[in-house]
């Protein structure tokens, strides 16, 4: 199974280096303007092959991208302290325009794979500028990632056994479900008082706090975000490879809301397989009405 990144910044050679580790594939395929970089990049990464899973990794052009049955696409710009995903919609919609056409020639039988902010209105103008192939956005997948990591820390337990999604834009107006966030199966509330564990309308806003601003909080410290997405990615890809029917918060054109967003989808080798839409209470549900608006009016400003 072959996988191309282009953009090999932070984020796509974190991605790169996380498929290695986790043996997502048997090849990869670096590509970045800077061909020097991706270079570097594919050198340091494919030392890490011989003591993890054996993956083939190369930096090349856009024609090294033949026969990959995923392409990550991470190049552009990310946020800088201050800036919102949104704020980078002109610029890196310039460089989609540039590089989809020359992805969709070496890969057309690909499935597309944008982490690219604005996640959400870049998978938009991808599924536009490659109308014949499966196109997914990243999405909230990590938001419900970060989500469910602040349930399980007040809960006390291994992250794995706390499930809750992220729904609508990846970015501000991200709508946290509650109403079907569990803990061992049962409703995080029910867990917290079983457990006899703090539960309240406080608590939550920390948890909403923590996961609508970790990238923000992040990026003041760092400059930048990129092991929880690089690890997003390669499971995400990991769903399409093994045509695992992951259930994953990716973003998608979701016709209802006339915009791509983030709902539960079932993510196999075709892509996304089929998308799910969770009951939500009242409250939920005006949340991601107001989250699909707020990325309409953001498109609305895209030229072109
Ligand atoms: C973040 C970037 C990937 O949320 O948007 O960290």
């Amino acid at each position: 199974m072959k996988v191309g990144v282009v953009g090999t910044g932070f984020v796509g050679s974190t991605a790169a280096y996380a498929m290695v580790l986790r043996g997502s594939c048997s090849e990869l395929v670096l590509v970045d303007l800077d061909e020097d970089r991706a270079q570097a990049e594919a050198e340091d990464i494919a030392h890490a092959a011989p003591v993890s899973h054996g993956t083939r990794v190369s930096s090349g052009d856009y024609a090294a991208l033949e026969g990959a049955q995923v392409v990550v696409l991470t190049a552009g710009a990310n946020q800088k302290p201050g800036e919102s995903r949104l704020d980078l919609l002109e610029k890196n919609a310039a460089i989609f325009r540039e590089i989809i056409p020359q992805v969709t020639r070496a890969a057309p039988g690909a499935v597309l794979l944008v982490a690219t902010n604005p996640v959400d209105l870049l998978t938009d103008l991808t599924t536009q500028l490659a109308p014949e192939q499966p196109v997914i956005g990243s999405g909230t997948v990590l938001d419900s990632a970060r989500f469910r990591h602040l349930m399980a820390q007040h809960a006390a337990v291994d992250g794995t056994h706390a499930h809750g999604y992220v729904l609508g834009e990846h970015g501000d107006s991200e709508v946290l479900a509650w109403s079907s966030a569990t803990v061992a199966g049962m409703p995080v509330a029910d867990f917290m008082k079983a457990q006899e564990l703090p539960w309240n309308a406080e608590v939550r806003r920390e948890i909403d706090r923590g996961t609508r601003h970790a990238a923000a909080s992040i990026i003041e410290g760092k400059r930048a975000t990129y092991y929880g997405i690089g690890a997003a990615l390669a499971r995400i890809a990991e769903g399409v490879l093994r045509d695992r029917r992951s259930i994953l918060t990716v973003s998608a054109p979701t016709p209802e809301y006339g915009v791509s967003l983030s709902l539960p989808r079932i993510i196999g080798a075709g892509g996304v397989l089929s998308t799910l839409h969770p009951k939500l209470t009242e409250d939920e549900q005006r949340a991601l009405d107001k989250s699909a608006e707020v990325l309409r009016q953001a498109r609305a400003h895209l030229g072109g």
